[in-house]
Protein backbone atom coordinates (compact mmCIF):
# COMPACT_ATOMS: atom_id res chain seq x y z
CA UNK A 1 0.00 0.00 0.00
CA UNK A 2 0.82 3.76 -0.81
CA UNK A 3 1.76 5.67 2.14
CA UNK A 4 -0.47 8.44 1.57
CA UNK A 5 -1.01 10.36 5.71
CA UNK A 6 0.36 9.66 8.69
CA UNK A 7 -2.22 7.44 10.65
CA UNK A 8 -2.46 6.76 14.61
CA UNK A 9 -3.51 3.12 15.86
CA UNK A 10 -0.96 2.08 13.20
CA UNK A 11 1.88 0.03 12.75
CA UNK A 12 3.83 0.25 9.63
CA UNK A 13 6.30 -2.13 8.18
CA UNK A 14 9.43 -0.66 5.70
CA UNK A 15 12.44 2.00 6.36
CA UNK A 16 11.84 4.24 8.54
CA UNK A 17 13.02 6.64 6.18
CA UNK A 18 10.87 6.59 3.58
CA UNK A 19 7.81 6.16 5.56
CA UNK A 20 8.51 9.31 8.19
CA UNK A 21 9.16 11.41 4.69
CA UNK A 22 5.55 10.90 3.89
CA UNK A 23 4.65 12.33 7.65
CA UNK A 24 3.55 15.87 7.62
CA UNK A 25 5.83 18.54 9.47
CA UNK A 26 5.17 19.09 13.26
CA UNK A 27 2.88 16.69 13.44
CA UNK A 28 4.24 14.38 16.52
CA UNK A 29 4.25 15.01 20.41
CA UNK A 30 7.43 12.60 21.68
CA UNK A 31 9.92 10.20 19.63
CA UNK A 32 11.59 7.60 21.29
CA UNK A 33 14.12 5.75 19.31
CA UNK A 34 16.22 2.79 19.97
CA UNK A 35 17.65 2.82 17.09
CA UNK A 36 20.28 -1.01 16.26
CA UNK A 37 23.44 -0.47 17.86
CA UNK A 38 26.73 -0.41 16.66
CA UNK A 39 27.97 -3.33 18.35
CA UNK A 40 29.59 -4.90 15.61
CA UNK A 41 27.83 -8.09 16.32
CA UNK A 42 24.95 -10.06 15.18
CA UNK A 43 22.09 -10.74 17.71
CA UNK A 44 20.51 -14.48 17.57
CA UNK A 45 16.93 -14.26 18.17
CA UNK A 46 14.66 -16.97 19.19
CA UNK A 47 10.89 -15.84 18.92
CA UNK A 48 8.88 -16.91 21.84
CA UNK A 49 9.28 -21.02 22.07
CA UNK A 50 9.55 -21.48 18.76
CA UNK A 51 13.14 -23.37 17.96
CA UNK A 52 14.05 -21.07 15.12
CA UNK A 53 17.20 -19.04 15.49
CA UNK A 54 16.93 -15.52 13.61
CA UNK A 55 19.83 -13.53 12.90
CA UNK A 56 18.93 -9.90 13.87
CA UNK A 57 20.86 -7.69 11.44
CA UNK A 58 23.21 -5.42 13.55
CA UNK A 59 26.47 -4.82 11.42
CA UNK A 60 27.58 -2.29 10.08
CA UNK A 61 30.09 -3.34 7.54
CA UNK A 62 31.72 0.16 6.56
CA UNK A 63 32.70 0.83 10.16
CA UNK A 64 31.19 3.50 12.50
CA UNK A 65 30.93 6.61 10.02
CA UNK A 66 28.45 4.29 7.81
CA UNK A 67 26.36 4.01 10.59
CA UNK A 68 26.09 7.68 11.22
CA UNK A 69 25.72 8.79 7.85
CA UNK A 70 22.66 5.88 7.88
CA UNK A 71 21.26 7.60 11.06
CA UNK A 72 21.63 11.44 10.41
CA UNK A 73 18.77 11.50 7.55
CA UNK A 74 16.76 9.31 9.99
CA UNK A 75 17.35 11.46 12.75
CA UNK A 76 16.22 14.92 10.77
CA UNK A 77 13.69 13.49 9.73
CA UNK A 78 12.51 13.16 13.15
CA UNK A 79 12.70 16.59 14.25
CA UNK A 80 11.23 17.88 11.20
CA UNK A 81 7.97 15.95 12.38
CA UNK A 82 8.59 16.94 15.88
CA UNK A 83 5.57 19.75 17.25
CA UNK A 84 7.68 22.98 18.12
CA UNK A 85 6.35 21.67 21.86
CA UNK A 86 7.86 18.21 21.25
CA UNK A 87 11.07 16.19 22.38
CA UNK A 88 13.14 13.21 21.28
CA UNK A 89 14.29 10.76 23.20
CA UNK A 90 17.29 8.97 21.81
CA UNK A 91 18.25 5.26 23.28
CA UNK A 92 22.12 4.53 23.17
CA UNK A 93 24.83 1.85 24.40
CA UNK A 94 28.43 2.81 24.71
CA UNK A 95 29.03 1.41 21.11
CA UNK A 96 27.65 4.65 20.10
CA UNK A 97 26.36 7.39 22.08
CA UNK A 98 29.84 9.29 21.56
CA UNK A 99 29.05 9.75 17.88
CA UNK A 100 25.44 10.04 18.31
CA UNK A 101 25.31 12.59 20.75
CA UNK A 102 27.78 14.78 18.42
CA UNK A 103 24.69 14.15 15.71
CA UNK A 104 22.14 15.05 17.54
CA UNK A 105 23.85 18.38 18.38
CA UNK A 106 24.52 18.93 14.88
CA UNK A 107 20.72 18.49 13.99
CA UNK A 108 18.70 19.50 16.87
CA UNK A 109 21.66 22.18 18.49
CA UNK A 110 23.49 21.47 21.47
CA UNK A 111 21.51 23.73 23.54
CA UNK A 112 18.14 21.35 22.82
CA UNK A 113 19.82 18.68 25.19
CA UNK A 114 17.71 18.34 27.60
CA UNK A 115 19.34 15.50 29.16
CA UNK A 116 21.53 12.80 29.48
CA UNK A 117 19.89 10.01 31.11
CA UNK A 118 22.12 7.17 32.67
CA UNK A 119 19.76 4.06 32.62
CA UNK A 120 21.18 1.42 35.31
CA UNK A 121 20.83 -1.76 35.50
CA UNK A 122 21.63 -4.95 37.19
CA UNK A 123 20.96 -7.76 34.10
CA UNK A 124 23.69 -9.88 31.73
CA UNK A 125 26.93 -10.86 32.39
CA UNK A 126 29.53 -10.40 34.68
CA UNK A 127 32.94 -8.73 33.44
CA UNK A 128 35.82 -10.21 35.38
CA UNK A 129 38.61 -7.90 33.69
CA UNK A 130 36.54 -4.53 33.51
CA UNK A 131 33.89 -3.19 35.03
CA UNK A 132 30.51 -4.58 34.83
CA UNK A 133 29.25 -2.09 31.46
CA UNK A 134 25.20 -1.79 33.33
CA UNK A 135 23.72 1.45 31.63
CA UNK A 136 22.29 2.50 28.78
CA UNK A 137 22.25 6.36 27.84
CA UNK A 138 19.27 7.64 26.91
CA UNK A 139 19.75 11.56 25.21
CA UNK A 140 16.65 13.48 25.68
CA UNK A 141 16.10 16.29 22.99
CA UNK A 142 13.68 18.98 22.53
CA UNK A 143 13.02 20.68 19.64
CA UNK A 144 12.52 24.49 20.48
CA UNK A 145 13.12 25.99 24.15
CA UNK A 146 9.62 26.18 24.78
CA UNK A 147 8.99 22.17 25.13
CA UNK A 148 6.85 20.28 27.38
CA UNK A 149 7.56 19.09 30.58
CA UNK A 150 5.42 17.23 32.96
CA UNK A 151 6.74 17.61 36.21
CA UNK A 152 3.55 16.07 38.25
CA UNK A 153 3.40 13.13 36.09
CA UNK A 154 7.07 12.21 36.93
CA UNK A 155 8.04 13.48 40.11
CA UNK A 156 7.98 10.77 43.09
CA UNK A 157 6.13 11.64 46.10
CA UNK A 158 8.06 12.62 49.11
CA UNK A 159 8.60 10.64 52.19
CA UNK A 160 7.60 13.04 55.13
CA UNK A 161 7.20 10.66 57.99
CA UNK A 162 10.72 11.84 58.83
CA UNK A 163 11.13 14.81 58.35
CA UNK A 164 10.57 16.55 61.56
CA UNK A 165 12.53 19.96 61.10
CA UNK A 166 12.78 22.48 58.44
CA UNK A 167 9.14 22.29 57.29
CA UNK A 168 7.32 25.43 57.02
CA UNK A 169 3.74 26.49 56.58
CA UNK A 170 2.39 28.70 54.06
CA UNK A 171 -0.49 30.67 54.50
CA UNK A 172 -2.91 28.27 52.70
CA UNK A 173 -2.04 25.58 55.21
CA UNK A 174 0.42 24.13 52.46
CA UNK A 175 3.50 22.49 53.83
CA UNK A 176 7.03 23.45 52.00
CA UNK A 177 10.82 23.21 52.79
CA UNK A 178 12.97 26.22 52.00
CA UNK A 179 16.49 27.68 50.67
CA UNK A 180 17.26 30.97 50.29
CA UNK A 181 19.32 32.18 47.71
CA UNK A 182 20.96 35.79 47.11
CA UNK A 183 18.26 36.84 49.84
CA UNK A 184 15.27 35.35 47.85
CA UNK A 185 13.66 32.25 49.12
CA UNK A 186 12.24 29.27 47.37
CA UNK A 187 9.80 27.03 48.13
CA UNK A 188 10.05 23.48 47.51
CA UNK A 189 6.41 22.21 48.39
CA UNK A 190 6.39 18.72 49.92
CA UNK A 191 2.74 17.70 48.15
CA UNK A 192 4.73 18.14 44.91
CA UNK A 193 6.91 15.65 45.03
CA UNK A 194 10.34 15.26 43.82
CA UNK A 195 12.02 14.54 40.67
CA UNK A 196 14.12 11.69 39.78
CA UNK A 197 17.57 12.37 39.08
CA UNK A 198 18.79 12.19 35.37
CA UNK A 199 20.37 8.62 36.52
CA UNK A 200 17.25 5.95 37.00
CA UNK A 201 18.09 3.00 39.32
CA UNK A 202 14.82 2.09 40.09
CA UNK A 203 13.87 0.72 36.72
CA UNK A 204 15.08 -2.93 35.98
CA UNK A 205 16.20 -4.45 32.60
CA UNK A 206 14.25 -7.14 31.23
CA UNK A 207 15.33 -10.69 33.28
CA UNK A 208 14.75 -14.39 31.54
CA UNK A 209 12.07 -15.19 33.42
CA UNK A 210 10.07 -11.64 33.28
CA UNK A 211 6.35 -11.89 32.50
CA UNK A 212 6.22 -9.38 29.81
CA UNK A 213 9.41 -10.99 28.14
CA UNK A 214 8.38 -12.08 24.70
CA UNK A 215 12.38 -13.27 23.60
CA UNK A 216 12.90 -9.82 21.82
CA UNK A 217 17.02 -9.87 22.05
CA UNK A 218 16.66 -6.08 22.59
CA UNK A 219 13.02 -5.17 24.14
CA UNK A 220 12.89 -2.74 26.69
CA UNK A 221 10.77 -2.67 29.65
CA UNK A 222 7.47 -0.89 29.83
CA UNK A 223 8.60 0.85 32.85
CA UNK A 224 10.89 2.51 31.45
CA UNK A 225 8.73 3.68 28.45
CA UNK A 226 6.05 4.86 30.86
CA UNK A 227 8.61 7.19 32.52
CA UNK A 228 9.67 8.59 29.17
CA UNK A 229 6.16 9.37 27.95
CA UNK A 230 4.80 10.60 31.17
CA UNK A 231 7.95 12.88 31.03
CA UNK A 232 7.18 14.86 27.77
CA UNK A 233 3.61 13.98 26.91
CA UNK A 234 0.36 14.09 28.13
CA UNK A 235 -3.12 11.96 27.20
CA UNK A 236 -4.15 11.84 23.61
CA UNK A 237 -0.98 13.23 22.83
CA UNK A 238 0.98 11.83 19.53
CA UNK A 239 3.96 9.12 19.98
CA UNK A 240 6.34 7.77 17.29
CA UNK A 241 8.77 5.23 17.53
CA UNK A 242 10.40 4.19 14.56
CA UNK A 243 12.50 1.34 15.56
CA UNK A 244 9.57 -0.25 17.61
CA UNK A 245 11.24 -3.98 17.99
CA UNK A 246 8.80 -6.32 19.71
CA UNK A 247 6.57 -2.79 20.39
CA UNK A 248 7.10 -1.66 23.59
CA UNK A 249 6.44 1.85 22.85
CA UNK A 250 3.18 1.40 21.55
CA UNK A 251 2.49 -0.70 24.75
CA UNK A 252 3.40 1.96 27.32
CA UNK A 253 1.00 4.70 25.46
CA UNK A 254 -2.04 2.83 25.27
CA UNK A 255 -2.03 1.96 28.92
CA UNK A 256 -0.97 5.79 29.31
CA UNK A 257 -4.07 7.08 26.66
CA UNK A 258 -1.49 8.55 24.34
CA UNK A 259 -2.00 7.71 20.39
CA UNK A 260 0.84 5.80 18.60
CA UNK A 261 2.74 5.25 15.81
CA UNK A 262 5.20 2.28 15.38
CA UNK A 263 7.17 1.78 12.54
CA UNK A 264 10.33 -1.54 12.06
CA UNK A 265 11.51 -3.28 9.03
CA UNK A 266 11.11 -6.49 9.82
CA UNK A 267 7.81 -8.21 9.42
CA UNK A 268 8.46 -10.67 11.67
CA UNK A 269 8.65 -8.03 14.51
CA UNK A 270 5.70 -5.92 13.07
CA UNK A 271 3.28 -9.58 13.60
CA UNK A 272 4.68 -9.85 16.78
CA UNK A 273 3.97 -6.22 17.75
CA UNK A 274 0.20 -6.79 16.44
CA UNK A 275 0.01 -10.10 18.36
CA UNK A 276 1.06 -8.42 21.41
CA UNK A 277 -1.29 -5.17 21.48
CA UNK A 278 -3.89 -7.59 21.16
CA UNK A 279 -3.18 -10.04 23.69
CA UNK A 280 -2.81 -6.97 26.03
CA UNK A 281 -5.65 -4.41 25.15
CA UNK A 282 -7.99 -6.84 22.50
CA UNK A 283 -6.98 -4.52 19.96
CA UNK A 284 -6.43 -5.19 16.21
CA UNK A 285 -3.72 -2.52 14.93
CA UNK A 286 -3.64 -1.66 11.31
CA UNK A 287 -0.61 -2.85 9.50
CA UNK A 288 0.80 -0.69 6.74
CA UNK A 289 3.28 -1.60 4.39
CA UNK A 290 5.75 0.97 3.29
CA UNK A 291 6.66 0.32 -0.79
CA UNK A 292 7.71 -2.93 -1.41
CA UNK A 293 9.78 -2.73 -4.74
CA UNK A 294 13.55 -4.57 -5.07
CA UNK A 295 15.37 -1.49 -3.09
CA UNK A 296 13.44 -2.78 -0.26
CA UNK A 297 13.76 -6.59 -0.66
CA UNK A 298 17.53 -6.24 -1.46
CA UNK A 299 17.67 -4.69 2.04
CA UNK A 300 15.58 -7.45 3.97
CA UNK A 301 18.01 -9.48 6.38
CA UNK A 302 18.43 -12.99 5.31
CA UNK A 303 15.35 -14.24 7.35
CA UNK A 304 13.14 -11.69 6.66
CA UNK A 305 14.25 -12.51 2.60
CA UNK A 306 13.11 -15.80 3.54
CA UNK A 307 9.85 -15.20 5.24
CA UNK A 308 8.97 -12.65 2.30
CA UNK A 309 9.40 -15.74 0.05
CA UNK A 310 7.97 -18.56 1.60
CA UNK A 311 5.22 -17.08 3.79
CA UNK A 312 4.25 -13.68 2.12
CA UNK A 313 4.15 -15.52 -1.62
CA UNK A 314 4.01 -18.99 -1.85
CA UNK A 315 1.85 -19.09 1.63
CA UNK A 316 4.24 -21.86 2.73
CA UNK A 317 6.82 -22.87 5.19
CA UNK A 318 9.84 -21.96 6.30
CA UNK A 319 12.11 -24.72 7.22
CA UNK A 320 12.73 -24.89 10.77
CA UNK A 321 16.40 -25.74 10.29
CA UNK A 322 17.96 -25.98 7.02
CA UNK A 323 16.63 -29.93 6.08
CA UNK A 324 20.04 -30.82 7.31
CA UNK A 325 22.38 -30.09 4.97
CA UNK A 326 19.96 -29.68 1.48
CA UNK A 327 19.55 -26.03 1.40
CA UNK A 328 15.90 -26.17 1.71
CA UNK A 329 14.39 -22.45 3.07
CA UNK A 330 10.66 -23.92 3.18
CA UNK A 331 7.79 -25.41 1.56
CA UNK A 332 4.91 -24.35 -0.41
CA UNK A 333 1.02 -25.50 1.41
CA UNK A 334 0.66 -29.13 1.57
CA UNK A 335 -2.15 -28.03 -0.56
CA UNK A 336 -0.13 -26.82 -2.92
CA UNK A 337 2.29 -30.33 -3.18
CA UNK A 338 4.33 -29.26 -0.25
CA UNK A 339 7.44 -28.60 -2.52
CA UNK A 340 10.69 -27.66 -1.46
CA UNK A 341 11.63 -23.89 -1.96
CA UNK A 342 15.07 -22.76 -1.57
CA UNK A 343 16.04 -18.97 -1.37
CA UNK A 344 19.53 -16.99 -2.72
CA UNK A 345 19.69 -13.47 -1.74
CA UNK A 346 22.29 -12.91 -4.66
CA UNK A 347 22.51 -12.25 -8.47
CA UNK A 348 23.68 -14.23 -11.13
CA UNK A 349 22.56 -18.25 -9.69
CA UNK A 350 25.34 -20.71 -11.48
CA UNK A 351 24.56 -24.12 -12.00
CA UNK A 352 25.97 -25.77 -9.17
CA UNK A 353 22.90 -24.44 -7.21
CA UNK A 354 20.86 -26.23 -8.94
CA UNK A 355 22.96 -29.76 -9.18
CA UNK A 356 22.73 -29.41 -5.13
CA UNK A 357 19.23 -28.31 -5.38
CA UNK A 358 18.31 -31.79 -7.73
CA UNK A 359 20.08 -33.92 -5.12
CA UNK A 360 18.08 -32.10 -2.19
CA UNK A 361 14.59 -32.97 -3.44
CA UNK A 362 15.60 -36.30 -4.88
CA UNK A 363 15.91 -37.30 -1.59
CA UNK A 364 12.47 -35.45 -0.50
CA UNK A 365 11.01 -37.40 -2.84
CA UNK A 366 9.92 -34.32 -5.14
CA UNK A 367 9.33 -34.03 -8.47
CA UNK A 368 9.17 -30.25 -8.35
CA UNK A 369 10.86 -27.43 -6.46
CA UNK A 370 11.44 -23.77 -6.74
CA UNK A 371 14.54 -21.81 -6.55
CA UNK A 372 14.13 -17.98 -6.04
CA UNK A 373 17.09 -15.60 -6.28
CA UNK A 374 17.48 -12.06 -7.97
CA UNK A 375 18.79 -12.96 -11.30
CA UNK A 376 20.12 -16.38 -12.54
CA UNK A 377 23.22 -17.06 -14.96
CA UNK A 378 22.79 -19.27 -18.44
CA UNK A 379 24.31 -22.20 -16.91
CA UNK A 380 21.35 -22.58 -14.37
CA UNK A 381 18.60 -22.07 -16.86
CA UNK A 382 20.26 -24.58 -19.13
CA UNK A 383 20.54 -27.11 -16.47
CA UNK A 384 17.28 -27.12 -15.52
CA UNK A 385 16.28 -27.14 -19.08
CA UNK A 386 18.50 -30.47 -19.20
CA UNK A 387 17.00 -32.22 -15.95
CA UNK A 388 13.66 -31.55 -17.13
CA UNK A 389 13.75 -33.14 -20.54
CA UNK A 390 16.11 -35.87 -18.97
CA UNK A 391 14.82 -36.63 -15.90
CA UNK A 392 11.81 -35.25 -15.68
CA UNK A 393 12.73 -33.16 -12.80
CA UNK A 394 10.93 -30.06 -12.90
CA UNK A 395 12.60 -27.13 -11.16
CA UNK A 396 11.35 -23.49 -11.60
CA UNK A 397 13.33 -20.18 -11.11
CA UNK A 398 12.02 -17.29 -10.12
CA UNK A 399 13.43 -13.84 -8.91
CA UNK A 400 12.41 -11.83 -6.55
CA UNK A 401 11.14 -9.14 -9.55
CA UNK A 402 9.33 -11.61 -10.82
CA UNK A 403 7.09 -12.23 -7.29
CA UNK A 404 7.15 -9.10 -6.64
CA UNK A 405 5.03 -8.62 -10.31
CA UNK A 406 2.74 -11.31 -8.72
CA UNK A 407 4.45 -14.32 -11.19
CA UNK A 408 4.80 -17.16 -8.31
CA UNK A 409 3.35 -20.83 -8.94
C1 LIG B 1 17.03 -2.19 19.22
S1 LIG B 1 15.65 -2.79 18.38
C2 LIG B 1 14.29 -1.96 19.15
C3 LIG B 1 13.76 -2.66 20.38
C4 LIG B 1 12.54 -1.99 21.00
N1 LIG B 1 12.89 -0.78 21.69
C5 LIG B 1 11.80 -2.94 21.93
O1 LIG B 1 11.63 -2.64 23.13
O2 LIG B 1 11.38 -4.00 21.46
C6 LIG B 1 15.84 -1.98 16.84
C7 LIG B 1 14.75 -2.27 15.80
O3 LIG B 1 14.98 -1.41 14.68
C8 LIG B 1 14.50 -2.08 13.52
N2 LIG B 1 15.09 -1.41 12.34
C9 LIG B 1 16.37 -1.49 11.88
N3 LIG B 1 16.50 -0.73 10.79
C10 LIG B 1 15.30 -0.13 10.56
C11 LIG B 1 14.82 0.79 9.58
N4 LIG B 1 15.61 1.26 8.62
N5 LIG B 1 13.53 1.18 9.65
C12 LIG B 1 12.71 0.71 10.63
N6 LIG B 1 13.12 -0.16 11.58
C13 LIG B 1 14.39 -0.57 11.56
C14 LIG B 1 14.94 -3.52 13.72
O4 LIG B 1 14.14 -4.39 12.92
C15 LIG B 1 14.72 -3.69 15.24
O5 LIG B 1 13.45 -4.25 15.47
Amino acid sequence: MQIQTMETGAIYEGDNLEIMSKFPDKSVDLIYADPPFYSGKPYEVIWEDAPEKRAFEDRWSGGIQHYVSWMEPRLTECRRILKDTGSMFLHCDTHANAYLRILMNKIFGGSRMINEIIWCYETGGRATKFYPSKHDTIFWYSKTKDYNFYYDQVAIPRDTSTMHEGIYTDENGKKYQRNIKNGKEYRYYLDKGTLPNDWWTDIQALNPSAKERLGYPTQKPVALLERIIKTASKKEDIILDPFCGCGTTLVASQKLHRKWIGIDISATACKLMQKRLKKDFSITAQLVRGEVDMKYIKKLAPFEFQNWVVVDKFSGTVSRTKSGDMGIDGTTAQVNGGYPIQVKQSEDIGRNVIDNFETAIRRMRKSKGYIVAYSFGKGAVEEVARVKNQEGLEIILRTAQELLDGKVE
